[in-house]
């Protein structure tokens, strides 16, 4: 499989900090859809800066399709319009009078035209879900709010690689959901995504590959379907399997459901594995 975007034995540290990233490789696959889970402090944010070339290694290289990063302004102009970041906290990344033209920046920078900009707002609003906020000044949203400002921003630039940092961080159930459908969708057209979580039931509903980080390397990669359900792993990273993966877990070694088959994603999936009961004896009237 080829990686669209990899980062080659970066070293990072913050101006008389520890180092934050240690011989960190990680490849991303075109197309795939990648969780990156760990403890606070991990490093997974400032991975994330240096995907998109905000911040630039002490040590290592950051390959876009092959080619080391180009950190020229012209270069990072390319790079950013290819590899989209939304960042963790909303407010480092939304400054416009309006919603709707802070979200129109990237696209505008982008090179497109007014009428481009404005189809391309509107799709990205409304997959968000924010449609009726296009006209609120960010600075008087909702924490939510902002965050889904800050993602339909990232979003209506259409970028191949979508990075975004803890993307459900502040977000309701309602909220939440939204966002995984309209990532899902994003991801079945074809975009490339990254995102780091602490929400273990995130990387369930949505990652193809995981990766555990831990003190500013890469504990573990793989396929999410092996290291979700791998409990020994995921508690070296600070994590436990997702709940309904343990139940999974259990209920095959009880005996209620058969040994094998894919990890179920949601709930619906697990009950459908279980042997079904005998049926309820009527009551007779
Ligand atoms: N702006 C900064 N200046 C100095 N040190 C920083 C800065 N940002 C992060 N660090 C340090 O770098 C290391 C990695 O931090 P990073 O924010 O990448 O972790 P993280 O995995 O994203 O954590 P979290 O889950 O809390 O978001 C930590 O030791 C942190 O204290
Ligand atoms: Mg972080």
């Amino acid at each position: 499989m080829t990686a669209i975007l990899s980062a080659q034995n970066l070293h990072f540290a913050y101006p008389g900090e520890i180092p934050a990233l240690r011989d960190l490789s990680l490849n991303i696959t075109a197309g795939r859809k990648l969780a990156i889970l760990g403890p606070n402090g991990a490093g997974k944010s400032t991975l994330l800066l240096h995907l998109n070339g905000s911040l630039r290694p002490h040590q290592g290289v950051v390959l876009l399709a092959d080619q080391p990063g180009d950190y020229t302004r012209r270069g990072l102009s390319q790079w950013r319009s290819r590899v989209a970041l939304v960042l963790q906290d909303a407010d480092d990344q939304i400054f416009a009078a309006t919603v709707a033209e802070d979200v129109s920046f990237g696209p505008l920078n982008q090179g497109l035209s007014e009428a481009e900009t404005r189809e391309r707002v509107q799709i990205a609003l409304a997959a968000l879900g924010i449609s009726d906020l296009a006209g609120r000044p960010p600075h008087m949203l909702s924490g939510g709010q902002k965050k889904r400002v800050a993602i339909a921003g990232a979003v209506a630039m259409q970028p191949e690689i979508l990075l975004l940092d803890e993307p459900t961080a502040g977000l309701d159930r309602e909220g939440a959901e939204q966002l995984i459908a309209v990532l899902r969708e994003l991801g079945q057209r074809g975009m490339t995504l990254v995102f780091s979580t602490h929400d273990i039931d995130l990387a369930l509903a949505l990652a193809d590959d995981v990766t555990l980080f831990q003190g500013g390397t890469v504990l573990a990669q793989g396929g999410a379907e092996v290291l979700l359900c791998d409990a020994d792993l995921l508690s070296r990273a600070g994590l436990r399997p997702p709940v309904l993966v343990e139940l999974w877990l259990d209920a095959m070694a009880r005996g209620l459901c058969p040994v094998g088959g894919d990890m179920p994603r949601d709930t619906t999936a697990l009950l459908d594995r279980f042997v079904p009961a005998a049926p309820a004896a009527r009551v007779a009237r």
